[in-house]
């Protein structure tokens, strides 16, 4: 139990790590949160930083969430406490320590959470995000379309340890509900036709 204590402490140190807020400040001396969609995560990050800046603070956000789960791994902490520590990293990510218990909307930082999980289903979701981004131009209908498709994909694919399955749908379930409920500004300009459309540049 203080192991698991040890490493949910670690985990949300991780994901509070806020990548996007750092590295603007630091490459351009702005907050991206002060731009755009006003979101620290890495979409934000892509179009007020430009490309580069952006895929970056992408893999930073993936890392957060992949690389507590690979460490406690280390440290033999699977079945249910490593799936809770990825919430943990998640948690961390859209209520930093950092940012005054602020923070992003998890995809990035849970798309490295499932990676780690339930890499297959994350192999999937990943080729469904780049059809409808590459389809409709909008990164929100994309990450909110993967929210949904988690944990009906967890149900019935593939996963890292098949004697976890119920948790991690449960959990994939959640983590589902709170991203699509972290997207509703997002969902309301989809709807209104006013959401930003991604561009390339
Ligand atoms: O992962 C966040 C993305 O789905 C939307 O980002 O900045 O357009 O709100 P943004």
């Amino acid at each position: 139990m203080i192991k698991f204590l040890i490493f949910a402490v670690i985990a949300y140190i991780f994901g509070s790590l806020p990548c996007g807020v750092w590295l603007g400040k630091g490459v351009k001396n702005i907050d991206i949160r002060e731009y755009g969609s006003k979101n620290s995560g890495a979409t934000n990050a892509y179009r007020i930083l430009g490309p580069k800046y952006g895929i970056m603070v992408l893999i930073l956000d993936a890392l957060k969430g992949y690389i507590p789960l690979y460490i406690a791994s280390l440290f033999d902490i699977g079945g249910i406490y490593i799936i809770l520590l990825g919430l943990v990293a998640i948690l961390g990510h859209t209520f930093s320590f950092f940012l005054q218990f602020k923070g992003g909307k998890g995809v990035a930082t849970s798309l490295g959470v499932f990676l780690f999980l339930m890499p297959k289903v994350v192999g999937v979701l990943v080729l469904v995000f780049i059809l409808v981004v590459g389809i409709s131009k909008y990164i929100s209908l994309g990450s909110v379309i993967c929210a949904g498709l988690l944990p009906i994909l967890a149900y019935f694919m593939p996963v890292r340890d098949d004697a976890t399955r119920l948790p991690l749908v449960v959990i994939s379930l959640i983590v589902g509900i709170f991203v699509i409920y972290k997207h509703k500004a997002n969902i309301q300009r989809l709807m209104e036709g006013k959401e930003n459309k991604f561009n390339l540049k």
